[in-house]
């Protein structure tokens, strides 16, 4: 895993939003994994300006989302294709019809999930996902105690994360008990993985992602068999982090070997 930890949330979201602008340019026609939540919300933002300012190109792309609410329909504030439409799509030039999010109406949610599992490997699977963490370290909607080999399914939403969510509800009682979501193996078949967190509150959960032992209750720590992590915190979710003067220096050695500086890391100096 690759830990960046970056000074507050705005610098964390120019990262984040450089780093998938870079996918985008290399492969123009890369499949993004997508995330809601507040975390994203910055990163999104500066993306709508790249695009607007810098002429990023979205055209040739396919998203995935990763999750959505249970009984939500896309016209409803709450659920998360609402939220990418009003927060992304709408201000890019992504095509509408490689825009997908699981849907929260399905009849048959089993053959639904199977379908959307299938998308994503017709597509290609996912060059980058991008992902937020919740309090309790999970991934997606992959609450404590999902299989760390996970695909595409129907999951019941902890109180933990119904407190959390219901902020944008209103009200804990408005809260979907359910939501279908992607497998935490369906996010480790990505090729690479971005993982933001912003703020004290998710500092418990990073340390146990990095740090801790991989565990179905932390299912954000299984990014650690993953081959190509990078996880991108502002200095609040970093604060409980044991390694962190190592993080900075290997951190440290990645901007030279970026910038081709190699004798000061001791290449080819004998
Ligand atoms: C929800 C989403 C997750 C997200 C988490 C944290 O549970 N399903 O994908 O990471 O919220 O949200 P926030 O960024 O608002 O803290």
């Amino acid at each position: 895993m690759r830990v960046v930890i970056e000074r507050d949330a705005e610098s964390v979201s120019r990262k984040a939003a450089r780093l998938i602008a870079d996918q985008v340019r290399r492969k123009p026609d890369c499949v993004l994994g997508l995330a809601t939540g507040s975390t994203p919300l910055g990163t999104y933002r500066e993306l709508i300006r790249l695009h607007r300012e810098e002429a990023l190109d979205f055209s040739h792309a396919t998203t995935f989302n990763l999750d959505e609410y249970v009984g939500l329909g896309p016209t409803h504030p709450q659920s998360y294709r609402y939220f990418m439409q009003s927060n992304l799509f709408d201000h890019i030039n992504v095509d509408a019809s490689r825009t997908y999010v699981p849907d929260g109406r399905a009849l048959d949610f089993e053959a639904a999930c199977r379908l959307y599992e299938q998308r994503i490997k017709d597509a290609g699977g996912i060059d980058l996902q991008f992902l937020g963490i919740g309090a309790d370290g999970h991934i997606a909607f992959n609450e404590p105690g999902s299989s760390l080999g996970s695909r595409t399914r129907l999951k019941t939403l902890t109180q933990e994360t119904i407190r959390d969510n219901a902020r944008f509800f209103g009200g804990e009682e408005l809260v979907p008990r359910l939501a279908v979501t992607v497998g935490v193996g369906t996010i480790l078949d990505a090729r690479r993985c971005l993982l933001l967190a912003v703020g004290v509150g998710k500092a418990a959960a990073i340390r146990e992602t990095i740090e801790g032992p991989v565990t179905a209750q932390i299912t954000a720590s299984a990014l650690q068999l993953h081959r190509e992590v990078i996880v991108v915190v502002d200095e609040l979710a970093a604060k409980d982090l044991r390694r962190r003067a190592y993080y900075d220096e290997v951190e440290q050695s990645q901007q030279l070997l970026e910038r081709g500086r190699l004798r000061e890391l001791g290449i080819g100096t004998r």
